[in-house]
């Protein structure tokens, strides 16, 4: 199935909260704060739909040391890459603001997405104990390094002078 990567927008907020509760539980955003995300300054949210569908949504917050707010794909949607193409697009967008690291926050007792950004060149940096508040759940503090990775479309500096 042919899938889109397109910018998450307001109107898209229905769908999102839909989903939010079938992927984050007790921890699902409300309306409130995807109201609040899409105002704030330095932020980028990204959609993946499939036949017209929204099936994932992700979001940064672009800055210096940039930030994965939130990354979700419907359960009848996973292990197609999808997270995957979200999270390399906020990356290279990071990238191309000159970021120079980017941090996330991810359940302690679930190793599936900790795998899917080890695939991304994240380290565990620390543990945030209960940061998962309403499930008691660890968070576990990730980090990649921006710096030094390729830009696609980027001229090569010029070699030394002799
Ligand atoms: C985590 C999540 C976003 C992954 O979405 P996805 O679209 O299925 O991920 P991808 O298809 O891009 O996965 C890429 C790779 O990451 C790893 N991976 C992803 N999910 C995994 C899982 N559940 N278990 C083990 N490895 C996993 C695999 O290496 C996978 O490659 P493979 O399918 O070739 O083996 C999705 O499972 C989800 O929404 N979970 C619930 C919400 C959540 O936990 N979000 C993260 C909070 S920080």
């Amino acid at each position: 199935m042919t899938a889109v990567l397109r910018p998450l927008t307001a109107a898209d907020v229905d769908r999102v909260l839909e989903l939010e509760v079938i992927l984050f539980g007790p921890g699902a955003w409300t309306r409130g704060m995807y109201e609040e995300e899409f105002r704030a300054a330095g932020r980028r949210y990204v959609a993946v739909e499939e036949a017209g569908v929204l099936v994932g949504y992700a979001g940064a917050l672009i800055a210096e040391e940039s930030h994965i707010m939130t990354i979700g794909v419907a359960p009848e949607a996973r292990r197609r890459g999808y997270a995957s193409m979200m999270l390399a697009e906020l990356m290279q967008a990071a990238r191309r603001h000159g970021a120079t690291s980017m941090i996330l926050e991810v359940r302690a007792d679930d190793d599936g997405p900790q795998q899917l950004y080890r695939r991304f060149g994240f380290e565990q940096i620390g543990i945030r104990p209960g940061y998962y508040q309403l499930e008691g759940v660890d968070g576990v503090v990730m980090r990649a390094d921006l710096e030094g990775a390729a830009l696609p479309g980027r001229t090569p500096p010029p070699p030394p002078r002799p």
